[in-house]
């Protein structure tokens, strides 16, 4: 599904994120299972990622980086019509985790909802939510990409706890007033079939957790890393390339390159298909593992408060995940 936004421009007034404050590095998991920081540092880029405080939630994460979007927007909770969270780890199956958002940011004008699109999710929520603005049925969305992943990690399977993390990010978008960017082309897609290469099996209605199997730990995250890495690489290229088409934009033209965040080697692969050098490609997998719906939103957070680009200029955002989704969206700041 792809559309170049024609109605009323869309501009991001405001981003934010938040990051639990405990650090857990690779040095940390070597304790854990048979790993080494060489083997997660060359395969992956990753040094380090943070870690929710038992009790804190991913509703917690999710309002700690909205309320950081709304202050550098200057709009009020109050003033939100549309909020949209998007996660695979929710507080709860139901409410939505968009709804504990709502009451804590007391946010109580906004319609709340979440989505699951897995590292995809947020820029889901980018192209939902512009729609309903420049349609003219919303004024003003907080969308979060926001995941607590260490609570559906396998913490004994070495292939796949050394590569996640918590935390949240969020943005706040409006139509654009006269002079200001706006997000020119977006593309989302979905292939169905590929959901036996990366998913949480069990807790579900097909696969509840019960007595007699809640030793073998369903309710985490499995992945066949080798075949997403390959679909990873493609469909972000083919999403990417689409909307730089879309708003007629040449590699030249880009500022900044905005991945999603769960492998140094994709990130690269990337790069070199889009032709955009290293340095105009946006990277803090290091410090902070795969946060699934959260990367692109703290990255964009992250990019935007470090002045990496500035009003006028072209990003891409890029990202892909579960499901197999992907997703990518043109920006002019
Ligand atoms: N430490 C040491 N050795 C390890 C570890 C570890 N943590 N993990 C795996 N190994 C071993 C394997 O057992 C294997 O050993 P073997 O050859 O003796 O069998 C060897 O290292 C190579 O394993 P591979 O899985 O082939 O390693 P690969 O180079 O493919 O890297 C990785 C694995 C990092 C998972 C990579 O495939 C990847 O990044 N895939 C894509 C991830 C992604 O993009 N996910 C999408 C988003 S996530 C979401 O939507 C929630």
């Amino acid at each position: 599904m792809s559309g170049t936004e024609s109605n009323l421009p869309v501009t991001i007034a405001g981003t934010g994120s938040y990051l639990p404050e405990k650090v857990v590095t690779n040095k940390d998991l070597e304790s854990l299972v048979d790993t080494t920081d060489e083997w997660i540092t060359t395969r992956t880029g990753i040094k380090a990622r943070h870690m929710a405080a038992e009790g804190e939630h991913t509703s917690h994460m999710a309002t700690k980086a909205a309320e950081r979007a709304l202050e550098q927007a200057g709009i009020a909770p109050e003033d939100l019509d549309l909020i949209i969270v998007a996660t695979i780890t929710p507080d709860t199956l139901t409410p939505a985790t968009a709804c504990y958002v709502q009451q804590n940011l007391g946010a109580f004008n906004a319609v709340a909802f979440d989505i699951s699109a897995a590292c995809s999710g947020f820029l889901y929520a980018m192209k939902i939510s512009s729609r309903l603005i420049s349609d003219g049925a919303f004024k003003n969305a907080l969308i979060i990409g926001a995941e607590k992943l260490s609570s559906f990690i396998n913490w004994e399977d070495r292939t796949t706890c050394v590569l996640f993390g918590d935390g949240a990010g969020a943005a706040v978008l409006r139509a654009a007033e006269e002079g200001e960017g706006s997000i020119i082309a977006t593309d989302i897609g979905t292939d169905g079939r590929q959901t036996h290469l990366l998913n949480i099996p069990g807790g579900g209605s097909a696969c509840p957790t019960t007595t007699e199997n809640a030793g073998q730990r369903l309710a985490t995250l499995a992945m066949l890393g080798k075949e997403v890495f390959k679909h990873a690489v493609t469909r972000m290229r083919d999403s990417a390339n689409l909307v730089i088409e879309r708003a007629g934009l040449k590699p030249e033209d880009i500022k900044l390159v905005i991945p999603h965040q769960a492998n140094l080697r994709i990130i690269d692969a990337i790069a070199d298909r889009l032709a955009v050098p290293n340095d105009r490609v946006f990277v803090n997998l290091h410090k902070y593992g795969n946060t699934s719906a959260a990367a692109i939103a703290i990255a964009l957070d992250e990019a935007h408060r470090e002045k990496k680009f500035e009003r006028g200029d072209h990003i891409i955002l890029v990202a892909f995940g579960a499901g197999l989704t992907w997703a990518a969206a043109a920006v002019k700041w």
